[in-house]
């Protein structure tokens, strides 16, 4: 199974390069929609996300840091570590999006999407004890979760448990965040250290969760 699906993934990734490379250079950028449907294979076809394939939901996201974030993968800021399976996965997919218009374009349609509502997959987590961890968060990614582009702090609420809780782990390990131009990483970095062990991580993903999608 596994090697059937890594193949698959590879497939994708060469069909999305046979595309983006059929497009002469002079042509008009394709649409946001157009380019949005090879990310569909992995991310679900409203964006919804699917953990199977370890894709988080991207439905709905702020426009500023979708398109930030598909830099750092195509610069191999985000997404280059070794131990990072998912981010290497999530790589070649974007790095044929070459021109910044193609980015601000999927980047655009994809904020567009309404949010998913993603289900509970984690268990044994305490909401209340999370709060009080969450004071910390809630200055970059706002009271509720929503995001604060100011402190460069993506939204939170509305993301699925499992990729919430896995992100903090690779910040916590330097998988992710610890490229010297990663600088919004390393900020994010400092942060996560006070959450000291697992469970302390489950609670403020428990707290996360129970946040309006909206
Ligand atoms: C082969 C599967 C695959 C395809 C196709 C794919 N992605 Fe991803 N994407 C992933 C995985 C896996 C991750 C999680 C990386 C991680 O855990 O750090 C990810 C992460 C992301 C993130 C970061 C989300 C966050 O919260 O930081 C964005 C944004 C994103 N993808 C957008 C896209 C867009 C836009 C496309 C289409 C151009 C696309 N992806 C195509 C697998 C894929
Ligand atoms: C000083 C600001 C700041 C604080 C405080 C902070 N963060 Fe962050 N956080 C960020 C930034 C900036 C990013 C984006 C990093 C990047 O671009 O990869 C981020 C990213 C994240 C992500 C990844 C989201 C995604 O979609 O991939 C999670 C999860 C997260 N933070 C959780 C937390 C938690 C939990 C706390 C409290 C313990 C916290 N953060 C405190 C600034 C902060």
């Amino acid at each position: 199974m596994a090697s059937l699906r890594h193949l698959r993934l590879s497939t994708t990734g060469a069909a999305l390069a046979l595309f983006l490379a059929a497009a002469p250079v002079s042509a008009e950028a394709p649409s946001g929609e157009q380019i949005f449907d090879h990310c569909t294979q992995c991310h679900g076809s409203a964006g919804e996300g699917n953990q199977l394939v370890a894709a988080p939901p991207i439905a709905g996201m702020a426009e500023w840091y979708v398109a930030k974030q598909l830099r750092k993968f195509r610069d191999g800021i985000r997404g280059k570590d070794a131990r990072d399976h998912e981010g290497l996965r999530m790589r070649p997919m974007v790095r044929f999006l070459t021109d910044d218009t193609w980015i601000d374009n999927v980047s655009s349609y994809t904020a567009s999407l309404p949010k998913p509502a993603p289900v509970a997959t984690l268990s044994g987590g305490d909401a209340a004890k999370g709060a009080g961890h969450y004071a910390t968060c809630a200055a970059c990614h706002g009271l509720a979760g929503e995001g604060n582009q100011a402190t460069n702090g993506p939204a939170l609420a509305g993301q699925s448990d499992w990729y919430l809780y896995q992100s903090i782990e690779k910040f916590k390990t330097g998988v992710r965040g610890s490229d010297p131009k990663d600088t919004d990483g390393a900020v994010m970095r400092g942060m996560v250290m006070i959450l000291t062990d697992d469970q302390a991580m489950k609670d403020v993903v428990a707290h996360i969760t129970s946040f309006p999608t909206n």
